[in-house]
């Protein structure tokens, strides 16, 4: 009798340990706590659904490979950014700034806008957007919002100071503002050149308040290729499937100078790391469709999927959903290589994995 309920008591304590175990393991720790989005359509995941913009697309087909369908993300699924909470393991998606609430704000927030950019005029031509400024203001309030539910600030800093803080933006500085001379005056005051260092001088401030608001890990990305997306070589494009060369001049203009700024912050503010992400796709993109857009096009601005529209029969094949971002499939790829590269050409002075042990 004793001999068999020492069995037992063995069975249940082995049954608790196979249970503690799986239970570690289906809540792995995350690398960081919390992860911040700042940006445009690329980051976006739900920001300007009510806002009165062309630049929002919180309708079919969006979302089709989403669970939640639809979500204000400018993609057919998830963007780079899910992914790369993802890989963090942080288990929940960051949630958007507009429907945050309670203490999943812990986690991070997304204040991303499409159609934003550095400057505060960039993107009018679409809508109302949610300027680079006005998303730093919004994580003020977030931080507020935290510093209530911890009750105070020291706990509430030592939280922050461990956060990745991601920065996307500066595309819609030049297709929504620098190269719509139909909108904007910005290209008869400056030169590429001069633009390219106005839009990094104002970036650096920003970068500067997000510190001084407790944020001591950047992960800040590079514009991609602007002038190779179909829409912009429809738009401005001969009939070539060429790309567009003075969009990604621009964009080479701003990365230099980002590339520099990214530097001199590490060696100004010693307390914080800053990096340089420009994860471009690599050899997968080349066996992927280039040239074509995924959906229909047309809606928005002319960019963007026509409401209800046909959609392609598989998106994993293509670099581009729409008329100018990418699959959910591209996205997977380039949120790993942000992750793990140890190229210094996409991920210097660390990737986001080295970032987050940092
Ligand atoms: C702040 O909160 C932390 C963690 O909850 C606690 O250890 C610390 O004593 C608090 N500090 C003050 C000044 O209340
Ligand atoms: C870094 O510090 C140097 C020397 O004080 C200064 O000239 C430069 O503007 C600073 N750069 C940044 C981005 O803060
Ligand atoms: C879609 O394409 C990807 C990449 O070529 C492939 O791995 C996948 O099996 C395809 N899915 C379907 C449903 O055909």
């Amino acid at each position: 009798m004793e001999r068999k309920l020492k069995l037992m008591e063995l069975v249940v304590i082995s049954v608790l340990l196979v249970l503690l175990s799986l239970s570690n393991k289906t809540n792995a720790r995350p690398q960081v706590p919390c992860y911040f989005v700042f940006g445009d359509s690329l980051s976006d995941n739900g920001n300007n659904n009510n806002l009165p913009t062309l630049a929002k697309v919180n309708y079919p087909p969006y979302g089709i490979d989403f669970p939640q369908g639809p979500t204000g993300r400018f993609c057919n699924g998830r963007n780079m950014h899910d992914f790369i909470a993802q890989l963090l393991g942080l288990k929940d998606n960051i949630p958007a700034f507009v429907t945050s609430k309670g203490r999943n704000i812990f986690n991070g927030v997304n204040y991303a806008s499409g159609s934003a950019g550095i400057r505060k005029e960039t993107g009018s031509n679409l809508g109302v957007c949610i300027p680079l400024n006005r998303q730093i203001k919004n994580h003020k309030t977030i931080i507020s919002k935290i510093t209530r539910l911890m009750g105070n600030y020291s706990a509430t800093n030592l939280l922050l100071k461990q956060c990745i803080y991601s920065v996307q933006i500066g595309s819609n500085d030049y297709i929504n503002n620098y190269f719509k001379p139909e909108f904007y005056d910005t290209s008869r005051h400056f030169k590429p050149s001069k633009y390219a260092t106005l839009l990094v001088q104002q970036l650096s401030l920003q970068l500067k308040t997000l510190y001084n608001n407790g944020a001591r890990k950047f992960a800040v990305y590079g514009i991609g290729q602007i002038g190779c997306t179909p829409y912009a070589i429809s738009m401005y494009g001969t009939n070539r499937p060429e790309c567009v060369s003075k969009l990604n001049k621009g964009a080479t203009l701003f990365n230099n100078r980002l590339k520099l700024l990214i530097h001199q912050l590490n060696n100004n503010l010693t307390d914080a790391k800053f990096t340089y992400l420009y994860p471009s796709g690599g050899p997968d993109l080349a066996k992927l469709v280039g040239n074509t857009p995924c959906c229909t096009i047309g809606g928005g601005g002319g960019e963007l999927c026509l409401p209800d529209s046909k959609s392609c029969k598989n998106s994993s094949k293509y670099v581009f959903w729409d008329g100018v971002h990418p699959t959910e499939a591209l996205n997977k790829i380039v949120a790993k290589i942000a992750y793990t590269s140890e190229s210094p050409l996409e991920a210097s002075p660390l990737n986001i994995q080295q970032l987050a042990m940092w």
